[in-house]
């Protein structure tokens, strides 16, 4: 665990560290200090400077980042954004149970499978006698 764990952040202190060798992003409510990162950062400098003062959740999360780049968070966290940020949000599901009866989505997934059984019982149907 860190020692910055839980320290919050003020929106003034993330707009200080908004400069290239000098950047803070916020990635689900916790802040962290990407300024020696960003030269190493495979995705470029730039889009993390995009990031500088927002709320970095979303672009952090759509490009699907690895277990090993998440793994790289922890050393650089400097706090807690205040307010939470995305983290005081609502959380997105990462299963969501579908409620909506006319969903496929909330079939279970073996009866994708029912033609291809119906077809073995017809193969072993046809070729038993
Ligand atoms: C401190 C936060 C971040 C860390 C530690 C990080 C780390 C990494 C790592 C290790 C990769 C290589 C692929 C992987 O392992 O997933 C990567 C790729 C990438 N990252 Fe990040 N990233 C961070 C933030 C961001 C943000 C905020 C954005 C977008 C605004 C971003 C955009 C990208 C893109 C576009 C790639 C793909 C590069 C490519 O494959 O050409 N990253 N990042």
């Amino acid at each position: 665990m860190s020692e910055n764990q839980g320290k919050i952040i003020t929106k003034a202190q993330l707009a200080e560290h908004a400069s290239h060798k000098n950047l803070w992003i916020v990635i689900s409510g916790q802040v962290y200090d990407v300024s020696k990162f960003m030269d190493e950062h495979p995705g470029g400098d730039e889009v993390l400077l995009c990031e500088a003062e927002k709320d970095a959740t979303e672009a952090f999360e759509d490009v699907g980042h690895s277990d090993d780049a998440r793994a790289l968070l922890p050393p650089m966290l400097v706090g807690e954004i205040e307010g939470g940020g995305e983290a005081a949000k609502p959380k997105v599901q990462v299963s969501p149970v579908n409620k909506d009866p006319t969903s496929v989505t909330n079939s279970n997934p073996l009866f994708m499978f029912a033609p291809l059984l119906v077809l073995g019982v017809w193969v072993a149907y046809k070729y038993s006698s």
